[in-house]
């Protein structure tokens, strides 16, 4: 008896999940007894869904879609677009003759030349640099004059035409007896110095400025 009864409510759970499940549209999915199994959600990066339109409303889920839930970058990032993203690149030339001449034909300054740059690249300069090269960069600083580190050159003499290429390439690996400065300044920072040597260069005559303060190219900059 129990056999019989169990058969026939078995029989009768089978025929209605079998009409239930057909329909004449070819189109219809049929039923969908566990709908979040079959459409999962379409997720796209930095959206933040939370919670599924299935269980809260499609209104909290639509809030939900609009905030932004990336973080920031990680200390120490590095930067690939935007205003940085030149400052964060590592150094592309081997410390070797070749790099450096390599460095000294083809690295530009990233970094355009403005009175408030060069102004940062001095108190840089002053900080750093001035204890072997001098204020003015004529290669007497307080090391060279007690006579610790002898000749180092004038900025405005034996290295007048030095190109900034070649600046940066001996600030990041160092040469002779200058040690790298790559750990102690930014690569933004660099430059900022390398703006102020070059004023040393032409024997601390500061370009002319327009009135943003952005250095004026001269006809014979402009030329090469
Ligand atoms: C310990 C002393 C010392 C310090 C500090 C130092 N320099 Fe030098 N620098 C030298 C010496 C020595 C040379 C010559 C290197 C050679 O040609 O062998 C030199 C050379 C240079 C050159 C010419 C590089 C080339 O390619 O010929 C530049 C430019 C320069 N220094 C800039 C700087 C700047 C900018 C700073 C500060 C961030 C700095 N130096 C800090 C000692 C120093």
């Amino acid at each position: 008896m129990i056999h019989k009864i169990t058969l026939y409510t078995a029989t009768l759970i089978l025929a209605a999940a079998m009409m239930t499940s057909c329909t004449t549209d070819p189109n219809s999915p049929g039923v969908e007894y566990m709908p979040d199994m079959y459409r999962s959600p379409a997720v796209e990066a930095y959206v933040d869904y939370g919670e599924d339109p299935y269980y809260v409303t499609e209104e909290v889920a639509a809030a939900q879609r609009r905030t932004m839930s990336a973080r920031k970058p990680v200390a120490g990032s590095i930067a690939f677009k935007g205003d940085d993203k030149a400052f964060g690149l590592p150094h592309a030339y081997a410390n070797t003759t070749e790099g450096y001449e390599l460095a000294g034909a083809e690295l530009k300054s990233p970094l355009t030349t403005t009175a408030s740059n060069i102004e940062a690249g001095a108190a840089n300069f002053e900080l750093m640099c001035t204890h072997c090269h001098g204020l003015e960069g004529k290669g007497d600083g307080a090391i060279s004059r007690n006579g610790h580190i002898m000749g180092i050159p004038d900025f405005s003499s034996k290295l007048k035409e030095l190109p900034e290429g070649k600046m940066y390439h001996t600030l990041m690996y160092g040469k002779g007896l200058m040690g790298s400065h790559a750990s102690q300044i930014s690569q933004k920072g660099l430059w900022q110095i390398i703006q102020y040597v070059q004023v040393l260069q032409k024997g601390g005559q500061m370009p002319t400025f327009d009135a943003n303060g952005v250095a004026l190219v001269t006809e014979t900059e402009n030329n090469d």
